[in-house]
Protein backbone atom coordinates (compact mmCIF):
# COMPACT_ATOMS: atom_id res chain seq x y z
CA UNK A 1 0.00 0.00 0.00
CA UNK A 2 1.15 3.51 -1.06
CA UNK A 3 1.22 5.43 2.38
CA UNK A 4 1.27 9.20 2.54
CA UNK A 5 4.64 10.87 3.00
CA UNK A 6 4.73 13.53 5.63
CA UNK A 7 6.62 16.80 4.64
CA UNK A 8 8.86 19.15 6.66
CA UNK A 9 6.89 20.70 9.54
CA UNK A 10 5.98 17.04 10.83
CA UNK A 11 7.09 16.87 14.06
CA UNK A 12 7.61 13.15 13.48
CA UNK A 13 10.57 14.35 10.66
CA UNK A 14 12.71 15.62 13.85
CA UNK A 15 12.35 13.29 16.30
CA UNK A 16 15.07 10.18 17.22
CA UNK A 17 13.28 6.99 15.73
CA UNK A 18 12.82 3.82 17.92
CA UNK A 19 14.67 0.87 17.48
CA UNK A 20 13.11 -2.06 15.87
CA UNK A 21 13.10 -5.11 18.28
CA UNK A 22 10.79 -7.60 16.50
CA UNK A 23 11.96 -9.08 13.45
CA UNK A 24 10.29 -11.43 11.38
CA UNK A 25 6.97 -10.43 12.09
CA UNK A 26 4.20 -10.16 9.23
CA UNK A 27 3.73 -6.27 10.28
CA UNK A 28 7.54 -5.74 9.84
CA UNK A 29 7.48 -7.29 6.34
CA UNK A 30 4.35 -5.49 5.80
CA UNK A 31 5.62 -2.09 6.55
CA UNK A 32 8.64 -2.76 4.68
CA UNK A 33 6.07 -3.66 1.63
CA UNK A 34 4.77 -0.48 2.19
CA UNK A 35 8.10 1.72 2.22
CA UNK A 36 8.85 0.07 -1.26
CA UNK A 37 5.60 0.77 -2.60
CA UNK A 38 5.60 4.54 -1.40
CA UNK A 39 9.21 5.14 -2.01
CA UNK A 40 8.89 3.76 -6.10
CA UNK A 41 5.67 5.57 -6.47
CA UNK A 42 7.30 8.84 -4.94
CA UNK A 43 10.21 8.11 -7.78
CA UNK A 44 12.81 8.29 -5.31
CA UNK A 45 16.23 6.46 -4.23
CA UNK A 46 15.29 6.26 -0.11
CA UNK A 47 12.76 6.26 2.20
CA UNK A 48 13.14 6.31 6.23
CA UNK A 49 9.94 4.87 8.28
CA UNK A 50 9.78 8.17 9.85
CA UNK A 51 9.07 9.85 6.49
CA UNK A 52 5.67 7.64 6.47
CA UNK A 53 4.93 8.56 10.19
CA UNK A 54 6.61 5.99 12.15
CA UNK A 55 9.58 6.84 14.64
CA UNK A 56 10.93 3.47 13.99
CA UNK A 57 14.59 3.13 12.23
CA UNK A 58 14.09 1.29 9.25
CA UNK A 59 15.05 2.78 5.88
CA UNK A 60 14.66 1.21 2.28
CA UNK A 61 16.90 2.40 -0.35
CA UNK A 62 17.20 1.71 -4.02
CA UNK A 63 19.72 3.86 -6.04
CA UNK A 64 18.66 2.34 -9.17
CA UNK A 65 15.45 3.14 -8.62
CA UNK A 66 13.32 0.03 -9.07
CA UNK A 67 15.91 -0.92 -12.11
CA UNK A 68 18.03 -3.53 -10.76
CA UNK A 69 16.17 -5.70 -8.30
CA UNK A 70 19.89 -6.23 -6.68
CA UNK A 71 20.52 -2.58 -5.64
CA UNK A 72 17.53 -2.92 -3.01
CA UNK A 73 18.67 -2.31 0.55
CA UNK A 74 16.71 -2.66 3.90
CA UNK A 75 18.71 -1.50 6.65
CA UNK A 76 17.21 -1.59 10.60
CA UNK A 77 18.88 -0.21 13.15
CA UNK A 78 21.43 0.92 11.00
CA UNK A 79 24.91 2.78 12.46
CA UNK A 80 27.28 4.21 10.33
CA UNK A 81 30.57 1.98 11.42
CA UNK A 82 33.59 3.48 9.22
CA UNK A 83 33.74 6.98 6.43
CA UNK A 84 35.80 8.58 4.55
CA UNK A 85 36.72 11.04 1.11
CA UNK A 86 34.28 13.72 0.53
CA UNK A 87 31.79 14.29 -2.45
CA UNK A 88 29.62 17.46 -2.36
CA UNK A 89 26.13 16.80 -4.93
CA UNK A 90 22.75 17.60 -5.08
CA UNK A 91 20.51 16.36 -2.70
CA UNK A 92 16.67 16.29 -2.01
CA UNK A 93 14.39 14.93 0.16
CA UNK A 94 10.70 13.18 -0.72
CA UNK A 95 10.10 15.42 2.57
CA UNK A 96 11.01 18.25 1.11
CA UNK A 97 9.95 18.34 -2.52
CA UNK A 98 10.80 20.98 -4.68
CA UNK A 99 13.99 21.92 -3.27
CA UNK A 100 17.46 21.09 -3.96
CA UNK A 101 20.78 21.81 -2.61
CA UNK A 102 24.59 20.91 -2.37
CA UNK A 103 25.21 18.68 0.18
CA UNK A 104 29.02 17.74 1.29
CA UNK A 105 29.21 13.42 2.22
CA UNK A 106 31.29 11.70 2.84
CA UNK A 107 32.14 9.78 -0.77
CA UNK A 108 32.72 6.00 1.36
CA UNK A 109 30.33 5.06 3.74
CA UNK A 110 29.92 1.58 5.54
CA UNK A 111 27.26 0.27 7.68
CA UNK A 112 26.59 -2.49 10.26
CA UNK A 113 23.05 -3.06 10.28
CA UNK A 114 20.03 -5.52 10.46
CA UNK A 115 17.70 -6.71 7.78
CA UNK A 116 13.60 -7.83 8.22
CA UNK A 117 15.39 -11.37 10.19
CA UNK A 118 16.76 -9.69 12.68
CA UNK A 119 20.45 -10.78 10.93
CA UNK A 120 23.63 -8.58 11.49
CA UNK A 121 24.50 -7.19 8.14
CA UNK A 122 27.19 -4.79 6.62
CA UNK A 123 27.09 -2.87 3.11
CA UNK A 124 29.97 -0.45 2.04
CA UNK A 125 28.81 2.51 -0.48
CA UNK A 126 30.44 4.82 -2.39
CA UNK A 127 29.20 7.82 -4.45
CA UNK A 128 25.48 7.86 -4.71
CA UNK A 129 25.11 5.11 -2.24
CA UNK A 130 27.42 6.65 0.25
CA UNK A 131 25.28 9.27 -0.46
CA UNK A 132 22.15 7.81 0.26
CA UNK A 133 23.16 5.84 3.24
CA UNK A 134 24.22 8.76 5.34
CA UNK A 135 20.77 10.93 4.19
CA UNK A 136 18.58 7.80 5.35
CA UNK A 137 20.17 7.49 8.88
CA UNK A 138 20.46 11.10 9.33
CA UNK A 139 16.31 11.15 8.34
CA UNK A 140 16.29 8.35 11.84
CA UNK A 141 17.99 10.65 13.88
CA UNK A 142 15.85 13.22 13.17
CA UNK A 143 17.99 14.90 10.55
CA UNK A 144 16.89 16.67 7.40
CA UNK A 145 19.60 17.40 4.64
CA UNK A 146 18.42 20.97 5.03
CA UNK A 147 20.27 20.50 8.19
CA UNK A 148 23.70 20.67 6.15
CA UNK A 149 22.96 23.72 4.78
CA UNK A 150 24.19 27.29 6.15
CA UNK A 151 21.95 28.96 8.38
CA UNK A 152 21.39 31.58 5.85
CA UNK A 153 19.98 29.00 3.22
CA UNK A 154 18.17 27.30 5.33
CA UNK A 155 15.90 29.85 6.36
CA UNK A 156 15.10 31.01 2.96
CA UNK A 157 13.98 27.33 2.63
CA UNK A 158 11.83 27.74 5.90
CA UNK A 159 10.33 30.71 5.00
CA UNK A 160 9.49 29.41 1.32
CA UNK A 161 7.63 26.37 3.17
CA UNK A 162 5.90 28.71 5.34
CA UNK A 163 4.46 30.68 2.46
CA UNK A 164 3.40 27.32 0.81
CA UNK A 165 1.37 26.18 4.04
CA UNK A 166 -0.01 29.10 4.40
CA UNK A 167 -1.36 28.36 0.37
CA UNK A 168 -2.29 24.91 1.47
CA UNK A 169 0.59 23.56 -0.54
CA UNK A 170 2.36 22.09 1.71
CA UNK A 171 0.51 19.34 2.55
NI1 LIG B 1 14.96 12.30 2.71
Amino acid sequence: MVRKILKYGEPVLEQKAEPVTEFDTAELKDLIADMWETMYAAKGVGLAAPQIGLSKRISVIDVSVGEDESKKIVIINPEVTFKEGKQTGEEGCLSIPGFREPVTRASKVTVKAQDASGSTIELTGDDLLARAFEHEIDHLNGILFINHLSALKRDIIRRKIKKLQKTGEWE
